[in-house]
């Protein structure tokens, strides 16, 4: 099978690291399914013209990754039109910032649904398919938030340490069928989401300063090593969480 032929799929791939992995793969020869809610539509419609420049077939699938059936069904799709998904890329994730004490129930609700439940339904989903093949790649987007967090992202937080705990047994659970399943944990990046901890100055240099690289990191920055985790050159890697973050969590 060549890199050409290979399809990856990427969830919550309209902007932000999303955005950038999806880039990242169509450079290096995938071709692509490229998830976001339907609100992103727009969005989602301009990541994938960037993609189709590198030449490969691009396929944009509105879904909400914390429901099951579009999950079902999009992956469905997928693999009508595409002809096979090789790895998968979940991404999507949402952090509504919140004290424990204040933490409204639907924030815990939509975090853990959107963050720990969508990479669940999702793998769950393309599980049939990889297995049938006998190859796969997963590559799931926790965070350094699910290590030591921040706070008033104790919900999020949870979200991201459950991704990393499935991560590490799905790795044993589906190893002998030549999938691997792997975690990336971004540090600080600067995207949407990212401003939450960027946007006031202080915040950001006191981030900046506790980096080895002296620098907030670009959704770009995420872009290889998730290729990395979705290619051959890791075929004997699994079970394991990388950390991209500049040097913020040292190991
Ligand atoms: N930016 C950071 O500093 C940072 C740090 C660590 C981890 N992360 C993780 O990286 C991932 C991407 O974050 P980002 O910074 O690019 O955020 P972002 O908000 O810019 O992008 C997230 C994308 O996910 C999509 N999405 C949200 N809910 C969805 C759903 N239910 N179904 C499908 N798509 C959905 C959004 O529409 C959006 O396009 C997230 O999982 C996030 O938790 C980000």
């Amino acid at each position: 099978m060549s890199i050409q032929k290979r399809v990856a799929l990427v969830t919550g791939a309209s902007r932000g690291i999303g955005r950038a992995i999806a880039l990242g793969l169509a450079a290096r020869g995938y071709d692509l399914v490229l998830n976001d809610i339907a609100a992103q539509q727009t969005v989602l419609a301009e990541t994938a013209t960037e993609a189709r420049r590198h030449g490969g077939r691009v396929l944009s699938l509105h879904a909400d990754v914390s429901n099951k059936a579009q999950v079902q069904a999009m992956v469905a799709e997928a693999v009508a039109q595409m002809g096979s998904i090789h790895a998968v890329v979940n991404n999507a994730g949402i952090l509504r910032a919140s004290d424990v004490e204040s933490c409204p129930e639907e924030y815990w609700d939509s975090v853990m649904d959107i963050n720990a439940k969508g990479t669940f339904l999702v793998v769950q989903a393309v599980l049939p398919l990889m297995k049938a093949q006998r190859y796969g790649r997963i590559c799931n987007i926790s965070s350094i938030g699910g290590k030591h967090g921040a706070p008033e992202q104790a919900h999020y937080s949870a979200s991201k340490a459950a991704v990393m705990g499935f991560t590490r047994v799905l790795a044993q659970e589906v190893g002998p069928f030549g999938i691997t399943a792997n975690c990336i944990c971004p540090g600080i990046i600067l995207t949407d989401m990212g401003r939450v901890n960027l946007d006031d100055p202080s915040i950001s240099n006191a981030w900046k300063a506790k980096t080895a690289m002296a620098r907030i990191g670009d959704p770009e920055d995420v872009a290889g090593p998730v290729a990395f985790f979705c290619s051959d050159d890791s075929a004997f890697v699994t079970g394991q969480t990388l950390n991209v973050d500049g040097g913020i969590v040292l190991s």
